[in-house]
């Protein structure tokens, strides 16, 4: 697009209205219908009637044993669902053993070197099976934790099913995090069995992951065995508790029996960024989650029978669990799963892969939006996409520049976009549009229905058109249980600044017709190219380093990832600052953490401003990186460091 095309666009202020044919042949239209409601907005007021709504939308999986009571709520502590007996796998994929699905394809996965594997719903369910008869011959049991660091391969869904199915609690952990990140989360979960791979594709290298877990499980004596799954070939040292998955399965039966769970028992652990430098373990049950990934998809994305849906996100977000294994499976629907880089070996890899596929439905993140738009127009006109009807975006504000151009050359003027907003600890989308949904480019638009959003000032009281904190004000099914291990850190993390309310650590604007405008994170954690990094994770990731004795870290606006990490340095006395030692610090984080949380800029300093209690003010140097005004330092220790920070900066 010609940029005076795109600036014209932008300055219409438009509504982009759904067609009358979308709307007609929508999911959410035919459940209106079903429910007798006639509008959109008489949707919303309806469902203010959270248990009613969730109740219903219940009613379309099957259970063991149905609900007692929809919701017991004790604030902080929900439970819903009360007395059901459920098993998400039996959602996923036995009850598609019964009907036509069963002979559908689940995932049509390719690698970035060109093979290519196809999984029918049997097929899926038969390995699922065998790998769970596996875990359960090395004496895993319901309630057990299973760590899974395997790359987006379809080992990755048949572990996560496998564990479910028999009650085991899975943790996966991103394979881009490190050796030492994978070993704190392991120790963490408390697991005993841990799942990787020989190596996986990236960039027309091979990343050896069985030699980052080998390392990790040197500091995770707890675990007994390790499970490696044959992928790239290179070679790997097998040690004695080391197996390898398909001599495990080899023999095992594709009959497994579904382990009945209450539906409070919990499905997976999932660690995520928080303030501090410690992740929190995220917990999800079984119940809840089950209702919410599965409506939200089906509604918001308008999945049905025909669709091929891919969303781009790696399995080890939560966007992958909720979007790639547990709601698609859930749905019946076929999924595109990619294993390798975007752009690789040419810019246009993902259109090839939507017109190979004829992909209808297409989900990925602003930061990915952005790159493409930056490789220029030229990549899409060599694809015929006219497969896609929708499109979704996640993980960051987009910015209307950018939906523009996703909605003109990707939709081709057409394709509605979902920009759904949610979190690992929501588990589903919160705040998105139905394809029914007049869309404010920028905007995800108002909360679904069931959910109730707000905008609270610094007093707890409700605000319009003005930033205030993000806060949700009713349970809802498929929100966090708890932190792993750590309950307290749960009450005081989400529920302690406004009691009985949940703070989501967003600011946002409500403008006057109800639409959210999502603004960043108020706390500490960064966005970086979607990813969701703690700068307390990275600062002691620095400071580790012999060489370094403080540090402090922000995040700066990057037009293509959204945020950068920049770091501002003290180093030890003695030591001498050079151009090598700046490239060492940021090689030294990305062996700490993984190369996702590499600092772009680091820059030494000889002072930090702090309060009197010793506090580096993140707030102080934000404001100096953004050049923007300090505000009120009043209360700082070392007011001469700001000085300091404007020699650097
Ligand atoms: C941000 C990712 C604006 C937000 C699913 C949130 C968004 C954090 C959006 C959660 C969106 C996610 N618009 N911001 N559509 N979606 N975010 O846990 O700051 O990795 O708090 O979950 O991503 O990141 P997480």
């Amino acid at each position: 697009m010609e940029k005076k095309d795109l600036d014209v666009l932008l300055k219409e202020k438009r509504v982009f209205k759904p067609s009358k044919g979308i709307v007609e042949d929508s999911n959410i239209k035919k459940w209106m219908d079903e429910h007798n409601i006639k509008s959109y907005n008489e949707l919303l007021e309806k469902a203010e009637d959270h248990r009613w709504f969730w109740e219903e939308m219940a009613k379309e999986l099957e259970w063991y044993k149905p609900w007692d009571d929809v919701l017991e709520w004790n604030p902080p502590d929900a439970k819903w669902f009360i007395g059901a007996k459920c098993n998400i796998v039996h959602n996923a994929l036995d009850r598609h053993m019964k009907t036509g699905v069963r002979e559908k394809i689940a995932y049509i996965w390719e690698s970035e070197d060109g093979r290519l594997r196809r999984l029918t719903y049997e097929d899926l369910y038969k390995e699922v099976n065998r790998f769970a008869n596996a875990l359960k011959r090395l004496g895993v049991k319901k309630g057990d934790r299973v760590s899974i660091y395997l790359p987006m391969i379809p080992e990755l869904p048949i572990a996560m099913l496998a564990c479910a199915r028999i009650g085991a609690i899975h943790s996966v952990v991103f394979s881009g995090f490190s050796a030492k990140a994978f070993a704190q989360r392991v120790n963490d979960a408390g697991a005993k069995i841990a799942i990787t791979v020989d190596g996986f594709y990236r960039r027309g290298g091979v990343v050896p992951l069985k030699e980052s877990a080998d390392e990790a499980i040197q500091n995770a004596p707890a675990v007994e065995r390790l499970i490696v799954v044959k992928h790239a070939g290179n070679e790997v040292a097998m040690k004695d508790r080391d197996m390898w998955w398909h001599e495990l399965v080899k023999n095992e039966s594709t009959e497994c029996e579904t382990e009945v769970m209450d539906s409070e028992d919990p499905l997976f652990i999932l660690y995520t960024s928080g303030t501090t430098g410690k992740p929190k373990g995220v917990v999800h049950v079984h119940g809840g989650y089950s209702v919410g990934v599965y409506t939200t998809l089906k509604y918001v994305f308008d999945l049905r029978g025909g669709d091929v849906w891919w969303c781009t996100a790696d399995v080890g977000w939560v966007t992958g669990h909720s979007y790639i294994v547990y709601a698609p499976l859930m749905a019946g629907a076929t999924s595109v799963m990619y294993e390798g880089a975007p752009d690789y070996p040419a810019q246009d890899r993902m259109w090839e892969i939507v017109e190979r596929y004829k992909v209808t439905i297409f989900y990925t993140a602003p930061t990915l939006i952005r790159m493409f738009m930056k490789f220029g127009d030229e990549w899409l006109k060599k694809h015929d996409i006219s497969s896609l009807r929708l499109l979704g975006s996640v993980g960051e504000p987009i910015n209307p520049e950018a939906w523009v151009w996703y909605h003109q050359m990707i939709g081709g003027g057409r394709c509605p976009i979902m920009d759904t907003w949610w979190q690992t600890e929501t588990g589903n989308f919160m705040i998105s549009p139905y394809p029914v949904t007049p869309l404010k480019p920028g905007s995800a638009t108002k909360p679904l229905p069931g959910i109730e959003a707000d905008i609270y000032n610094e007093d707890g009281k409700s605000i319009t058109n003005k930033g205030g904190y993000l806060v949700i004000k009713k349970p809802w099914p498929s929100m966090i249980r708890t932190v792993y291990g750590d309950p307290d850190r749960y009450h005081k993390q989400y529920w302690s600044m406004f009691p009985g309310v949940y703070l989501t650590g967003d600011m946002a604007r409500r403008d006057e017709e109800g639409y959210f405008w999502i603004q960043g994170r108020s706390d500490d954690v960064l966005k970086v190219a979607g990813h969701r990094i703690g700068s307390a994770e990275v600062e002691s990731a620095l400071v580790s380093h012999p060489a370094v004795a403080e540090a402090a870290v922000v995040g700066k606006p990057d037009p293509i990832k959204g945020e950068a990490i920049e770091a501002l340095v003290i180093l030890k006395r003695g030591v001498n600052s050079s151009p090598e030692l700046k490239e060492e610090l940021r090689i030294h984080v990305g062996k700490e953490l993984g190369a996702i949380a590499k600092p772009s800029t680091v820059k030494f300093v000889n002072d930090l401003p702090k309060t009197r209690s010793g506090k580096i003010m993140r707030r102080v140097i934000k404001a100096k990186v953004l050049g923007e005004d300090v505000g009120d330092i009043s209360t700082l220790a070392n007011p001469e460091a700001v000085e300091e920070l404007d020699r650097a900066v």
